[in-house]
């Protein structure tokens, strides 16, 4: 059983299919994609070890032969040198300007093997096989690719949109439950950024999906998913709405900078966080209710997440080294920090012209509560 989402961009338009199972159909549904049947694949040595056989399995299947490369786990491969490897191993395993490169793991592997396949021979296209919540329905879809510089996260990249997305449900299950939680804190944000009714529906099933329910985890994906193509579709290069995506980022960013982009903080925690904070900045502005960042913290600590700058263990930086990060940050234009905020659950907005002081008193009550 699978849902399938479209991403469309006129000659670059693609599919994201959403269900249990895919891995094994990998070969059937790729093959149409193929000139000649063999595909490389970049992975990582975790999902190597708990996925790859069933991949390469589904894809013999098709009569697809496959090669994989297994880079190191974490952030740190997104790197000049990962590249390198991984540019020179698809040279090497003589892929060609008509053939598909398959990115096999969680957010990190899908920016960087995008990321090669935009660059190698001038561009090759990829097949996204998320095995993270937090690349299912973020980072697969939408076509940033990339890898971080000694200035920052992602600062060197590529838009290349994938030729298909298979979001396999069933992988979710080797998650830990603190990497599927970082994953839905991405989840919750698209209900926060554009849909009351999905954070609503998100208030009634995120405990049971969280437990494990694979059809409410594939209606979560296939929500979230729907709404990024659709801003997506609008915005491929984020000239406007697309921004709006960033919700809470601006503070993650801060935050995964002061903890070292360390095991403290996990992206999607940070984004949780952040989403917290902009509301509570929200209200401090009269744009919304006391009410409204209320209700977005009770939803997330009932989901057992991260929701306060006190859940981050060890030191922080004070709110004036904070903002300092936030500057650091590749979404300042002009000098200006931007920011999302929002009116109520679902309407966010960006915003050029913030008031620091409002940031500032933000930063240092939640501080003040550590
Ligand atoms: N992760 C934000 C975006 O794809 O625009």
């Amino acid at each position: 059983m699978s849902v399938a989402v479209r991403v469309e961009l006129g000659p670059r338009s693609y599919d994201v299919a959403i269900g249990r199972g895919l891995i094994a159909e990998a070969g059937a549904r790729i093959a149409p994609l193929l000139t000649r049947p063999r595909l490389a694949i970049v992975t990582d040595a975790r999902v190597a070890g708990l996925h790859l056989r069933a991949l390469q399995a589904g894809l013999s299947a098709a009569g697809i032969e496959s090669e994989a490369l297994a880079l190191p786990e974490g952030e740190a491969t997104k790197s000049w040198a990962e590249l390198e490897r991984a540019v020179e191993w698809l040279l090497e395993h003589k892929v060609e300007r008509r053939d598909v490169v398959v990115a096999f793991g969680g957010g990190v592997i899908g920016d960087l093997a995008g990321f090669a396949a935009a660059i190698l021979r001038r561009g090759v296209r990829f097949v996204q096989i998320p095995t993270t919540l937090l690349a299912q329905v973020d980072s697969s879809v939408g076509g940033k690719t990339g890898i971080n510089s000694t200035h920052g996260k992602n600062l060197v990249g590529a838009f290349h949109q994938p030729a298909l997305v298979l979001a396999d449900i069933d992988v979710l299950g080797t998650l830990t439950p603190r990497d599927f939680l970082a994953g839905y804190g991405e989840v919750a944000k698209y209900g926060l950024l554009g849909d009351e009714g999905f954070f609503d529906w998100l208030e009634r099933h995120g405990p049971a999906l969280a437990a494990g329910d694979a059809d409410l985890r594939v209606e979560a994906v296939r929500r979230s998913v729907q709404m990024k193509a659709d801003i997506v579709t609008r915005d491929e290069t984020e000239q406007g709405e697309r921004a709006l995506l960033n919700l809470g980022h601006t503070f993650c960013h801060a935050l995964e900078a002061a903890t070292g982009y360390s095991d403290r903080l996990l992206h999607g925690e940070g984004v949780a966080i952040g989403c917290a904070l902009a509301f509570e900045t929200s209200a401090r502005l009269g744009l919304c209710a006391q009410e409204v960042p209320s209700r977005v913290r009770a939803h997330l600590r009932a989901m057992g997440m991260k929701v306060d700058l006190a859940d981050i263990p060890g030191s922080l930086p004070d709110a004036e080294g904070l903002l300092a990060l936030m500057a650091q940050d590749k979404k300042v234009q002009d000098g200006r920090l931007r920011f999302i905020l929002a009116r109520e659950i679902g309407q966010a907005f960006v915003a050029d012209d913030v008031d620091l002081d409002v940031v500032r008193g933000v930063l240092s009550d939640a501080l003040a509560q550590r």
